[in-house]
């Protein structure tokens, strides 16, 4: 039989390593001393909340990945998801806008920039003195993305972009750009180039700002490309190879948003746990009756499931395995989890439930958008359903 250090050195191990858990408990402490109390001001607000972006990048927690030769943290992918779920715990918003910054735009200038891109951009995104977005999404291109219609040509030196881009994450706080534009509509995926966009080149500019239903402090903005001039440098990968950077990197987004779901989830049991224990109905505590602990079971139990799938994916993924469905799997599974896990919240809490003294309202809000963005519930499946039915 084999002890538990030999199972963990075969499979993926339940313990945390002494690393990750410092990184969890320096993190934790940030998010509830920090975080926490000013995140019912910026839902309210919805102004991109520049302060807890700097603290963060003063902590090292939006290059989390990225090897310190560029001045990241060097840190493995589970370390990323656990930082995530801390954040999210505390401020979907801000743990959404740390997401894009690690997963959508550090990712790919790491696995698909060339060296100059790498050594220009990632110490600045991992230090926090440039801020990340990632623009895919259209008007009339959300889950089928490849029918975008931001154009691209090449004139010059240039390359010259032009279209409109909506649903951008980080938007009206970031100064970099990775932007996707086809080079035919007809070419499908074969047309879609990337491109690092800094904000002050000619003919870009940062549109109509969002009011949302929830992460209403993510800087979620539509982006204006009006002959936008991008130089040749800044291409990333290839021509026609946009819409495989942008797949590959929302697998690994995929994992970042799957964290944010458990982290929300999380605080809906921990916030209803507390209160159940010390509401008192019917001359005892409410979390003394069984229809009250069925709903905080159920949390905890789909909560468990949803961290092991993303950790399994996430441990994939170190092993340098194909971890697309497994992500989708996390993603989907974890975002339901937050969705019922918001309900059930609300309920717990009845009437207090449903007001603003309460932040279990907010949970709910912030939950909904993990079924939605970076491939809504319908396109995990479709991805699911693509390796079951065509496995590799
Ligand atoms: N990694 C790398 N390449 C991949 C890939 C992956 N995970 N999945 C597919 N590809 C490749 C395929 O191999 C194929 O290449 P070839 O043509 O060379 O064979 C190419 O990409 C096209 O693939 P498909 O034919 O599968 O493409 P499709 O048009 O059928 O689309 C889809 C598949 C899964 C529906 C995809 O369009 C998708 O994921 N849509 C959802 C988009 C999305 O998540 N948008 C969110 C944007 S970000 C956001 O939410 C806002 C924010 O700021 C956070």
């Amino acid at each position: 039989m084999m002890t538990l250090s030999e199972t963990a050195v075969a499979g993926p191990s339940f313990e945390l390593t002494e690393e990750q858990r410092m990184l969890q408990d320096m993190v934790r402490d940030f998010a509830t001393s920090t975080l926490a109390p000013r995140a019912a001001a910026y839902d309210r607000s919805c102004e991109f909340p520049h302060d807890n972006v700097k603290e963060m990048a003063e902590l090292g927690l939006l290059g989390v990945t990225v090897p310190d030769t560029y001045g990241g943290a060097g840190m493995d992918t589970l370390a990323y998801t656990i930082v995530i779920e801390e954040i999210a715990k505390a401020c979907a918003s801000t743990a959404v806008i740390a997401a894009v910054q690690n997963s959508l735009v550090n990712f790919p200038l790491m696995k698909f920039g060339t060296e100059e891109q790498k050594k220009k951009y990632l110490p600045k995104l991992a230090s926090g003195e440039l801020i990340g977005a990632y623009s895919l999404t259209e008007p009339g291109s959300g889950s089928d993305a490849v029918a975008m219609q931001t154009r691209v040509r090449k004139e010059g030196n240039k390359y010259i972009l032009n279209g409109t881009k909506v649903f951008v994450t980080n938007a009206t706080g970031a100064e970099l750009f990775i932007v996707y534009a086809t080079l035919d509509p007809e070419l499908k995926s074969k047309g879609v180039c990337a491109f690092i966009i800094e904000k002050n080149y000619p003919g870009f500019s940062v549109g109509r700002h969002e009011e949302m239903m929830g992460v209403r402090a993510s800087g979620t903005s539509e982006l204006i490309l009006d002959n936008c001039e991008v130089p040749l440098e800044n291409l990333l990968g290839t021509e026609g190879e946009g819409f495989k950077i942008a797949l590959a990197t929302l697998d690994v987004g995929r994992l970042g948003i799957a964290a944010q779901a458990i982290g929300i989830a999380q605080a809906c049991l921990d916030y209803s746990l507390g209160y159940a224990q010390e509401r008192k109905q019917f001359g005892k505590a409410i979390a003394t009756f069984q229809l009250i602990q069925n709903k905080l079971v159920e949390m905890a139990v789909n909560i468990d499931a949803a961290r092991m799938l993303l950790w399994r994916a996430a441990w994939l993924r170190e092993r340098g395995q194909n971890f697309t469905k497994e992500a989708s799997m996390a993603k989907l599974f974890a975002s339901e989890t937050a969705m019922k896990a918001g309900i059930e919240a609300v309920q717990v809490l009845g009437g207090y439930g449903y007001t603003k003294d309460y932040p279990v309202e907010r949970y709910f809000r912030d939950a909904k958008i993990t079924q939605i963005y970076e491939g809504t519930a319908e396109v995990q499946k479709i991805v699911i359903a693509r390796h079951l039915t065509n496995p590799a």
